[in-house]
């Protein structure tokens, strides 16, 4: 399969880049920073930003899948700083992912979201009440973000398959993790971005999840 990856240099996106070529894909890596891409046979890098139409053109040509784990950086705070100042990258970027691969015939595509735009409903009541209560309030620029980019991908033509993992942190792939449309997943419960990379791949190919929003991670 000939697979572009958007967030290539990102923690589960350089992930799913390595684990991609293992299993003996084509991958074009579309990042800000082609520098930051180490080269390797039968890896493409292409120069884009996803906030910028213009420079994603060409990004998908030949290309039959698209994994995006694409996601707010900040200067400040990390992954807090980001998920408190998302700004548009998730739903400005989503269009803009959307619309390339629309335009270069993509099949389909696989979009790494997060367990936080749950409504909470598949999820156990103390979990239900934290996300609800603490986590949405918390959070609510970024899932407001995040919600407008899974609607545009929801309301495109492309096989798509949306991806919520809970949260996520460096450690080897397990090789075992809760997935599927509404599993009931812990909401704090990590899992590794391995594994999340494994299962963003595995999306490629799972009839089932075809139109599916996907819980990720742990029981
Ligand atoms: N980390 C977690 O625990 C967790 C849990 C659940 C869901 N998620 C979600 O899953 C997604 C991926 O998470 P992650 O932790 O792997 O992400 P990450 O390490 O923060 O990486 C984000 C990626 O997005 C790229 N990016 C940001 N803005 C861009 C732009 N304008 N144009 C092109 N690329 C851009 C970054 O490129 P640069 O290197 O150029 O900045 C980077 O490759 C995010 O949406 C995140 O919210 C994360």
């Amino acid at each position: 399969m000939n697979i572009v990856v958007f967030g290539a240099t990102g923690s589960t996106g350089r992930l799913v880049v390595d684990q991609a070529l293992l299993a003996g894909h084509d991958v074009t890596a579309v990042v800000r920073r082609p520098d930051q891409v180490a080269p390797r046979p039968r890896l493409v890098v292409r120069a884009g930003d996803v906030l910028d139409a213009a420079s994603l053109r060409e990004s998908c040509s030949g290309a039959d899948a698209v994994v995006s784990c694409i996601g707010p950086r900040s200067q400040f705070g990390g992954q807090l700083g980001a998920g408190l100042r998302p700004g548009t990258v998730m739903s400005v970027g989503t269009a803009h992912m959307v619309a390339a691969a629309e335009a270069a015939g993509v099949r389909r595509f696989v979009f790494q979201s997060g367990i936080g735009l749950s409504d909470g409903a598949e999820l156990s009541r103390v979990d239900r009440w934290v996300l609800r209560a603490l986590w949405r309030p918390l959070f609510a620029a970024a899932i407001r973000d995040k919600a407008e980019g899974e609607r545009v991908l929801r309301a495109s033509a492309l096989e798509w398959v949306i991806v919520r993992p809970a949260p996520l942190r460096d450690a080897p792939a397990a090789g075992r993790y809760l997935a599927g449309p509404r599993a009931r997943v812990a909401l704090l419960g990590s899992i590794s971005f391995a594994d999340c990379a494994a299962c963003l791949l595995r999306a490629l190919g799972e009839p089932a999840w075809t139109r599916e929003i996907v819980n990720l991670g742990r029981s």
